[in-house]
């Protein structure tokens, strides 16, 4: 994992970084990131008094695992410019300067649902804020998706208040095996790993792991990255040929585009939006989601990018069913 990370390192971060890689103690493995979200929070969270922040539209588990630690959410939306989702790193700085109890910021780089990379400048702006003592969170779940050289995992060593998460569960295409990891410094990785169950990483897991990590597992998983970004080109074509397909909402750095579903007169519609996702779904075998109920998002639906067959059948499918809705 650290000899992967540390060979995709770019220029800019290898000269402010003096030499100091990726080793085996920055790192926690855990049963997914999702354990590594939950994790963090339990280290550094007391229960109904502690607050972490989100930036929304983002990924549910983050609330998910507050509301299980009983640890309150502070929201700070994202800009919403269309094509490109970002932080406000000025705002997201001024909330934590006024309320220290907030000990975690997550931020989700590239963004799900957004498939927006975040500016790595907005990130450490947020990194290098004058007063606050809490963590920054990057999780990395679709980094691979995304150009090479713009993980900040390496960053570890240099900001000791940077935890970054990664998983098997996307690029790898290992969703089932359930493993995670997470970089941070030796110090906090220490803590991480010293709270964890004793053997809770299976050999089984363990083993596939070390073997779709070795640089061969490493070149199947880049050359199946390649065939995924193919298909999510295609889908930047071929989608707004469709009747009823208005504009990309997010950005392409990660295996799935959002995009807006639009009434007759053009507007984002969360109503036609719902029920092309129910067509799809319940007449159709294929499954996409909505997020149109999200902030920045309305009338979206997120789609992920498939092998060229599925992709061909979410093409036809999607024409089908909004040429029905449309016709009604
Ligand atoms: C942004 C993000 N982070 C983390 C996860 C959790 O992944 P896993 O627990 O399978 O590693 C997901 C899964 O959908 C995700 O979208």
């Amino acid at each position: 994992m650290c000899d992967f990370r540390n060979s995709e390192i770019n220029s800019a971060d290898k000269q402010t970084l003096n030499g100091k890689v990726l080793k085996p103690e920055n790192l926690c493995f855990g049963v997914g990131s999702d354990e590594s979200i939950d994790a963090i929070m339990r280290v550094l969270c007391v229960p109904g008094k502690d607050k972490l922040l989100t930036c929304p539209p983002t990924y549910g588990m983050y609330a998910v695992s507050a509301q299980i630690n009983d640890v309150e959410v502070v929201s700070i939306n994202m800009n919403f410019i269309k094509g490109k989702f970002s932080i406000k790193p000025d705002e997201i700085n001024a909330r934590l300067a006024e309320d220290p109890s907030i000990k975690l910021a997550y931020i989700c780089s590239p963004g799900n649902p957004t498939g927006s990379l975040i500016e790595k400048a907005d990130i450490i702006k947020v990194l290098e804020h004058p007063t606050w003592n809490g963590i920054v969170v990057v999780d990395e779940a679709y980094i691979d998706f995304a150009p090479e050289g713009t993980s900040m995992a390496p960053l570890v060593n240099k900001y000791p208040n940077l935890l970054v998460m990664q998983t098997l569960s996307k690029s790898f295409g290992l969703a089932g095996v359930r493993c995670g990891v997470s970089f941070a410094s030796p110090d906090l990785s220490r803590l991480l790993n010293s709270m964890k169950a004793p053997y809770n990483i299976s050999t089984p897991t363990a083993r596939l792991a070390s073997r779709v990590l070795s640089p061969e597992g490493i070149k199947v998983m880049k050359g199946l990255v390649k065939k995924i970004i193919v298909q999510r080109d295609r889908l930047v074509r071929e989608l707004p040929k469709l009747q009823g397909i208005g504009e990309f909402v997010g950005g392409e750095d990660a295996n799935f585009l959002l995009v807006e579903i639009i009434d007759k007169d053009g507007k984002p519609s969360n109503d036609i939006a719902r029920q092309v996702y129910t067509k799809l779904a319940e007449f159709r075998n294929v499954i996409v989601r909505y997020r149109g109920k999200e902030p920045g998002c309305t009338g979206c639906l997120r789609i992920s990018i498939g092998n060229e067959e599925e992709t061909t059948i979410l093409l036809k499918e999607l024409q089908s069913v909004l040429a029905e809705i449309y016709s009604e």
